[in-house]
């Protein structure tokens, strides 16, 4: 358990993520920072309440300021303007751009050696822009959205096949977006490719299911994004830091010529330990996967272009 984790943004992402961590036990004191002070005082007490029911002695604060971040060991964004139905992930950049970077000057002056994690959108080019910032070793600042993208994969396949999701593990890598790169190789029912149990046919529908699972959700909910999915990836990163698990999880991460990138945040498989971002986990890819990767890489640096 670590003293303090700090969320900013109390909306639905903030508040499920706040929710899961307390009901594990990660933390002693759960920070909610949000522009509307009584919302974050809100669900911070909305939360309190459940504390008899999950038996946590996790504190939870909300405010408004952001100095009540101050020595938190591990800071999550998830600040900023969620889209709407028919909007891109990109679309949202103008706007959330400016408010990472009020938000980067606060984790740098009040909590300069946490962990940090970012879930807005569009998250690549967030969580580049965040190391680009700040300018810390880039295990300590990445990006989540391999694990969701992941867990959707997961969740698809058990329906499709009916087998029990514990035997499933997906690996989807690239960009949180249209171009993601699920790896169909080395996503398995038990050890077991899912090329050898499933026709191509329906592979290329999950993976379709899986590029659209963000849209799905939004269109189907209409009035918010995902959020339930979405504070449970974030939970198995914020797990794997506090407890130390050298996790391999698809993160978002800074390359430095891996993967043939340089100067460019996207997923790619890491090793999530106490140190955060322990290790890049370099895969030979195929010809196909390099360029599904190497497509997905173009579209964030155009999107870092713009910034
Ligand atoms: C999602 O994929 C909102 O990006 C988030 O649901």
């Amino acid at each position: 358990m670590v003293n303090k984790i700090s969320i900013i943004g109390a909306g639905r992402v903030g508040e499920s993520t706040a929710q899961m961590l307390a009901i594990k036990k990660l933390t002693q004191q759960i920070v909610l920072i949000d522009l509307d002070e009584k919302y974050a005082k809100g669900v911070a007490l909305d939360i309190q309440e459940t504390a008899s029911v999950y038996h946590f002695d996790t504190q939870l604060v909300g405010s408004n300021d952001i100095a009540n971040i101050q020595d938190s060991n591990i800071v999550i964004i998830t600040a900023g303007i969620p889209r709407k139905p028919g909007m891109d992930r990109a679309d949202v950049l103008a706007i959330n751009l400016k408010i990472i970077d009020e938000i980067m000057d606060g984790i740098i002056k009040y909590a300069p050696n946490s962990y940090v994690i970012v879930v807005s959108n569009p998250v690549d080019v967030l969580t580049y822009y965040a190391n680009k910032k700040a300018n810390w070793p880039r295990n300590r600042i990445m990006g989540q959205a391999g694990i969701l993208d992941s867990m959707r994969l997961s969740s698809f396949i058990a329906i499709e096949t009916d087998y029990s999701i514990n035997d499933i593990q997906a690996m989807v890598l690239g960009g949180h977006g249209d171009t993601m790169v699920p790896l169909t190789r080395f996503t398995t029912i038990s050890g077991i490719s899912i090329e050898h149990l499933l026709d191509q046919k329906t592979i290329d529908q999950l993976i379709q299911r899986t590029r659209d699972g963000g849209a799905e959700i939004l269109n189907l909910k209409q009035k918010s994004s995902a959020y339930d999915a979405p504070g449970a990836a974030v939970t198995i990163m914020v797990e794997a830091i506090v407890h130390n698990k050298n996790r391999l999880l698809p993160c978002i991460t800074m390359l430095k010529g891996e993967y043939g990138q340089t100067d460019l945040a996207i997923g790619v498989p890491v090793i999530l330990g106490g140190n955060g971002v322990e290790k890049i986990i370099e895969l030979k890819f195929t010809e196909q996967e390099q360029q599904a990767f190497d497509t997905s890489a173009q579209v964030i640096k155009s999107l870092i272009d713009e910034i």
